[in-house]
């Protein structure tokens, strides 16, 4: 990853380069503690057609808009009581909350495909805050990914997607969680789940004390987040999930301690059984076994448990 001029540590220098950058309708990665993000100014057009033909995002898909305060998520939308209550208790942390939007010249119209809402986040991660300080507006940022692959959680994931094409690389290292963000829908009378993420609904529920509709369950008939109807997460070689006996000629991606499957090619998302250790290492082993190019690749049943929920409903849509 030397060999790309455009990669840089994270540093000072590096956060003037890329508030420099932003302010220059250039697209710059970040790393965030789900996943790395794209970055650009949402009130530039010049910079927010540059990243969906980057990204080759259709345009009715909407961006998320990253924001360093409550203060500021204030300025591009309506925070009423329980939103404000939401945001004390979870940022900067990995939950989007979707709220109506505020019209402002922060935040252009082809930003969030000229929605009535808004999707907000306040990331924990430093280097975007610091980022956000200097630049004194928010950034959008949809994770670091050609649409429809694998979300990057490396800075050299990055430029496997993208090259010399991205303006710029921050390389903070591996993301803390490696799955995207939950996304929590408040314009409703009840929250409702538009994304399963990092965070559970249990937890929510638990940490909110409110009752909490999850829209991605097929039963629900609201429509989902924009973006969720699109095949996602997905590795160029046919996956299916579910499987315990591989085949000749499968890539296979294990989890927990069965020392009764010994098969090559193969990765263990965690031997100990551990569903975060597996959601950090989940994007990173898809990218590995896609590049062996084999027939398939087949994943081992892991548990409809807190993250594991989300794991899994990753897995299943790249199997679509
Ligand atoms: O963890 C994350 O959220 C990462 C990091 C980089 O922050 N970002 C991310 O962005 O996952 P992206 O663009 O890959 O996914 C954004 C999702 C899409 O499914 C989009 O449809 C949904 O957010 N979204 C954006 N605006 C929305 C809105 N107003 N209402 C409902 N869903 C929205
Ligand atoms: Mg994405």
């Amino acid at each position: 990853m030397n060999m790309h001029k455009n990669v840089f540590k994270e540093s000072n220098t590096s956060v003037k380069k890329a508030v420099k950058y932003l302010e220059r309708s250039k697209l710059v990665a970040l790393k965030t503690e789900t996943v790395y993000g794209l970055a650009c100014d949402p009130s530039n057009i010049e910079a927010i057609n540059k990243l969906y033909e980057l990204k080759k995002r259709p345009a009715f898909n909407p961006l998320i808009i990253h924001v360093n305060s409550l203060d500021l998520a204030k300025k591009i939308s309506f925070v009423n009581r329980k939103a404000e209550e939401i945001m004390k208790k979870f940022w900067p942390g990995p939950l989007t909350l979707v709220l109506p939007r505020k019209k402002n010249s922060f935040v252009h119209d082809f930003a969030v495909s000229g929605l009535e809402t808004i999707a907000i986040r306040f990331p924990n991660s430093e280097i975007i805050n610091k980022i956000i300080s200097a630049f004194k507006r928010p950034i959008a940022a949809p994770s670091a990914n050609t649409s429809g692959y694998i979300s990057s959680t490396d800075a050299h994931h990055v430029i496997e997607c993208f090259g010399n094409k991205v303006d710029l690389v921050i390389n903070s290292g591996r993301s803390n969680y490696g799955i995207e963000s939950t996304i929590l829908d408040l314009t409703g009378p009840t929250p409702i789940i538009q994304r399963l993420g990092v965070i559970d609904s249990s937890l929510l529920k638990e940490r909110l004390g409110v009752e909490i509709l999850e829209s991605h369950l097929k039963d629900n008939k609201r429509p989902n987040s924009p973006g969720q109807c699109l095949k996602h997460y997905s590795p160029k070689t046919p996956l299916k999930v579910n499987v315990n006996s591989p085949k000749i000629g499968d890539a296979f991606l294990n989890f927990g301690n069965d020392n009764s499957i010994t098969h090559d090619p193969s990765l263990n998302l965690s031997k100990s059984s551990n569903l975060n250790e597996a959601a950090y290492n989940l994007f990173d082993f898809l990218r590995k076994l896609d590049k062996l190019k084999k027939k398939r690749i087949v994943v081992a049943p892991i548990p409809y448990i807190g993250i594991g929920k989300t794991i899994n409903e990753r897995l299943e849509r790249a199997s679509i």
